[in-house]
């Protein structure tokens, strides 16, 4: 039975029977150690916040030889993406239904991640609320503590403010390094969602972000 989960809302009778069903083969309370998690020495990647987690199956699926481990809080969408899981019989994902944060600060090991995605965060458009999303200073200090020397990070976002301020945050921090100088060009590798495509259709702009952790010694304070 799945304990965690800040968010619940409303969920479906199949997702409830994913919840029931399929998150003791697929969900995780508590990690730490990747490759005991999966079974096999691997690189990992980490999505948060994956929604209703098509782009994280996409990415399991073309690359069976990566483990993907994803973080979301709601549980809906938890159980649409056990759900996708079972569908096309991914052994190499596991979930975690809990706010990424206390995640990465007090479960996952110092750098044990090859990469971590971070698509469309919430934007928090109104002004007053900057504080509450999710790339902030604090947080892209922890990503450079948990993604390996060598790692990377890849963001995206629709909400053109927040691609500004993730650019800054992320020039100021030491040790990630911007791949392309500014923001980049759409990597063919990032699938397109469902949710992208209806931002396109409707005219919105979508900004890339690709950073490369590198070796200092900030990196590895905890
Ligand atoms: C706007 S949705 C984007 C979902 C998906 N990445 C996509 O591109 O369609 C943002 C997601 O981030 C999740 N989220 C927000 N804050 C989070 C946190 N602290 N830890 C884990 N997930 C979080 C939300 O529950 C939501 O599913």
């Amino acid at each position: 039975m799945i304990h965690s989960c800040v968010r619940r809302g409303r969920v479906t009778p199949g997702q409830q029977r994913a919840l029931d069903i399929l998150w003791p083969h697929y969900g995780v309370e508590t990690v730490r150690d990747l490759n005991a998690l999966f079974g096999r020495d691997a690189e990992k990647h980490l999505e948060i916040g994956f929604g209703n987690g098509e782009a994280l199956v996409t990415m399991a699926k073309a690359h069976p030889e990566n483990d993907y481990l994803g973080i979301d809080m709601y549980r809906p969408g938890v159980g649409h993406l056990l759900l996708q899981i079972e569908a096309a019989e991914l052994s190499n994902v596991r979930v975690m239904c809990a706010d990424a944060v206390e995640i990465l600060q007090d479960h996952l090991p110092v750098h044990s991640l090859d990469s971590v995605y971070l698509f469309f965060p919430d934007p928090w458009p109104k002004r007053r609320h900057d504080k509450r999303r999710l790339l902030q200073a604090e947080f892209v200090k922890l990503l450079g503590q948990r993604i390996k020397f060598g790692g990377s990070l890849h963001l995206a976002t629709d909400w053109k403010a927040y691609a500004e301020q993730m650019l800054e945050v992320l020039e100021d921090a030491p040790f990630f390094i911007n791949c392309v100088g500014g923001f980049a060009p759409r990597p063919p590798e990032r699938p397109l969602t469902k949710f992208e495509q209806r931002g396109l259709r409707l005219g919105h702009g979508v900004w890339d972000l690709l950073y490369q952790c590198q070796d200092k010694s900030l990196s590895t304070e905890n």
